[in-house]
């Protein structure tokens, strides 16, 4: 038997979740057999937790879309019993059962070791908030932009994605500047994590021209819809941007004009389908530049009991940081 939070629905149609105890045959297949060691919370969890029916395929679902834990059974050749793993993504806690249980079944396909740089609490803390940031400060780097080429902006700041990019790109030698919707709760916060400005995202979530004066060199955004749009027409001559969420909505209003008058780059981040090769550029790079120290400062434990009300609060937006989940 193992423990673990179930989302399910009840005979009226309302979500309910619930910690009970679930035999091995309730976790699927796969060909890794984990002790779950941590998971984490996200905003995509918070949505599986809530029910939200384009996150959470089939119900009954067990939610969490990151696992670390050490191997118990391997029928993977590259994988062995006492592995420490790491797995973001690949479909848990949304087509199949994810990390809010003790054990769990995975497949091997898109599993990597954690890096030795990081304790499996770390490892949840980053989870797919940190690996997303990653791949998104990755991608400006494979397309060239350089802390010398100017500013970078970085949307929805004080969330999991936000203060981890910021951190980063911090640590690479770029000048951040943040936009976040909570500026004097948390400019403090957000200064500390290394942004050398913190501005209001009321000044870029409304309708925009479509060409506005040109400032960054490159942006990661997390928000989407007016953001998106108007970081798109302040970016400079060949500069690059990043679009992995949609905090403020899954629109894009917006024109070609940052594209072909400005030789603008738009790329997209998917950390769910993201392939091995990718996923362990972004580990490497948060193994070398992710100060543990700064990750836990912005990281609570929570346990599985508490997982559903911080899920509420996080859509409410109440919440900062990163939060990981202990089964
Ligand atoms: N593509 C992928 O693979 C991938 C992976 C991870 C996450 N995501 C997506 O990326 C987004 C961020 O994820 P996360 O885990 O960092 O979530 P999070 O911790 O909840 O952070 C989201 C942040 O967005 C900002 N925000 C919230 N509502 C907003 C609104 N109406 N308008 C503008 N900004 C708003 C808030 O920051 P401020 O208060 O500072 O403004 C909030 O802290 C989500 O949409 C998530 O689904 C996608």
């Amino acid at each position: 038997m193992t423990r673990a939070l179930i989302v399910n629905k009840d005979e009226s149609g309302q979500v309910n979740s619930e910690v009970r105890e679930v035999g091995e045959d309730f976790l699927g297949e796969g060909d890794l057999l984990i002790d779950v060691a941590y998971s984490s919370l996200n905003y995509k969890d918070a949505l599986a937790l809530a029910g939200n029916p384009g996150v959470v395929r089939n119900l009954p679902i067990i939610p969490g879309i990151d696992a670390v834990g050490t191997i118990v059974e391997s029928d993977a050749a590259d994988f062995q019993p006492g592995d420490v793993v790491v797995l973001n993504g690949a479909g848990l806690g949304e087509r199949r059962h994810g990390g809010y249980t003790q054990r769990l079944r995975i497949d091997s396909a898109s599993t990597i070791r954690l890096p030795e740089a990081f304790t499996p609490e770390q490892g949840a803390a980053i989870g797919t908030a940190g690996f997303t940031a990653a791949l998104s400060v990755d991608a400006l780097l494979r397309q060239g932009v350089k802390p010398g080429d100017g500013e970078i902006l970085v949307t929805g700041s004080t969330g999991g994605v936000g203060s981890i990019s910021i951190h980063l790109l911090k640590q690479l030698g770029y000048t951040v500047v943040a936009l976040t919707g909570r500026v004097e709760e948390y400019g403090d916060y957000l200064r500390d994590l290394g942004a050398t400005e913190v501005l209001d995202r009321a000044a870029l979530s409304g309708q925009g021209k479509p060409l506005q004066q040109a400032r960054w060199a490159g942006v990661v955004d997390s928000v989407g819809s007016h953001t998106l749009v108007n970081a798109l027409a302040q970016i400079k001559w060949g500069g690059v941007a990043t679009a992995c969420g949609l905090a403020q909505g899954a629109d894009l209003p917006g024109s070609v004009l940052p594209f072909i008058l400005r030789g603008v780059q738009l790329l997209g981040i998917n950390s769910v389908d993201a392939p091995l090769e990718l996923r362990e550029s972004a580990w490497a790079l948060l193994a070398e530049q992710l100060d543990t120290a700064v990750l836990e400062s912005f990281t609570e434990v929570l346990g599985l009991e508490e997982a559903a009300a911080a899920g509420a609060a996080l859509l409410a937006g109440k919440r900062h940081g990163r939060a990981v989940v202990k089964p």
